[in-house]
């Protein structure tokens, strides 16, 4: 479709599309200060949001310096969406030691608010800094930027405190795995699900080229893992059933330090926002933090709605079961994060997850 059409497609979307970030954040009269070839390159950044009126955040970033490169655009949509002025800048921080209101000796134990063990999960995006973003990726460059992985993989496998295997999903690949064995690690929470299916991430470019250059490397113990080629270029993960959030925080941090150690792979940091993703939604730190929880009684008609209801005022994001937009568990099993991303530091993620979890527990005790 020409500029113009897509201009004039905007302008027609954009007051029946209130709630579409992207859209409200599009100004005609800044697109016009950009030459040709950066026109284009914003205009990519909006196309999933045109695709998809109804989307909530709307763009996604296609290069890593997409955020200050288009930064009155991008700080228009951040500070819709983070809440968060124009002009805020992204600090990042792991350590606990500074947190406000957390328990004696920093131990997140949800025993000692009477859960069970949960599947605890912490994750983080990061992307290559010299690769583009998966948005506007060639096949080659999928593939080029897995071999680089597979290398620095190689180096995990050989050090006793990860060792574990690569499983790619490209065909071809020494490393690739079937179907049957594909489906076996979804359903294990463990690899992603195909991205094909998802509207947003197929208008974003972001799907582009399925399955090449997609895999994931799952450590020994299964409790360290690294997705490659989903929405961001590596998503690094910890996860364990336990009831101390401590340990798959404490654990990503010296993991992700030894994977950006590795020569060859520098990530994209931006100097205001931090971390820098595909969705500006995951910018700053890229980590979502949850857990899974069963909460019979707030989600006693089969659906999620009752508890969106009580956990969006506590900051928190009610997902299902296999993740986002997918239903809650046969037995009331949901996933809870907080959601925020950005203008937070990675232990006020964590110390918010414990305290969220907390007050929710209180709701769903207080119905039975
Ligand atoms: P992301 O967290 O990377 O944004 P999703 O929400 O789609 O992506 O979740 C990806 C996978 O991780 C899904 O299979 C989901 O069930 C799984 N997952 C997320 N949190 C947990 C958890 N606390 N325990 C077990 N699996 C989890
Ligand atoms: N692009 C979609 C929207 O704008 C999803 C954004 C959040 N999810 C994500 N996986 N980044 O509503």
């Amino acid at each position: 479709m020409p500029f113009d059409d897509k201009i004039e497609l905007i302008a027609k979307l954009k007051p029946e599309n209130p709630a579409n970030i992207a859209l409200q954040s599009f100004d005609p009269v800044y697109f016009e200060t950009l030459d040709a070839g950066s026109q284009n390159r914003l205009m990519a950044c909006l196309n999933s949001g045109i695709e998809n009126p109804t989307s909530e955040m709307g763009c996604y970033a296609c290069q890593p310096s997409d955020y200050d490169d288009f930064r009155p655009f991008f700080a228009k949509a951040l500070a819709a969406y983070h809440k968060v002025s124009e002009d805020a800048q992204h600090k990042n921080n792991w350590s606990l030691e500074r947190v406000e209101d957390l328990p004696e000796g920093g131990v997140l134990d949800l025993a000692a608010i009477g859960l069970p063990a949960l599947s605890m999960r912490v994750r983080v995006g990061r992307n290559l800094a010299e690769f583009p973003l998966p948005g506007s990726m060639t096949r080659n460059d999928r593939v080029l930027l897995e071999t680089r992985m597979m290398g620095a993989f190689g180096k995990l496998i050989a050090d006793p405190d990860y060792g574990g295997a690569y499983h790619s999903l490209t065909p071809g690949s020494p490393n690739e795995i079937d179907a049957a064995a594909y489906q076996k690690l979804v359903d294990d929470h463990i690899m992603f699900k195909d991205m094909s299916n998802d509207t947003y991430l197929t208008a974003a470019g972001i799907a582009s080229d399925w399955p090449y250059g997609r895999g994931c490397y799952v450590s020994a113990d299964r409790g360290f893992i690294i997705w490659v080629g989903e929405e961001d270029h590596l998503r690094i993960m910890c996860m364990e059933r336990g009831t101390i959030l401590n340990r798959v925080f404490d654990r990503l941090k010296v993991a992700l330090d030894v994977v950006a150690g590795i020569e060859g792979l520098e990530f994209a940091m931006s100097g205001d926002y931090g971390v820098v993703t595909s969705c500006p939604t995951n910018l700053g730190t890229g980590m979502r933090a949850s857990v899974h929880i069963q909460l019979p009684n707030l989600t006693s008609d089969g659906t999620d709605k009752r508890a969106k209801q009580i956990a969006k005022p506590l900051g928190l994001s009610v997902r299902g079961a296999g993740g986002e937009h997918t239903p809650i568990g046969a037995d009331g099993t949901v996933d809870i994060s907080p959601s925020a991303r950005f203008c937070i530091t990675e232990a006020e993620i964590i110390a918010a997850l414990y305290k969220g979890i907390s007050l929710l527990k209180k709701e769903e005790d207080s119905i039975a």
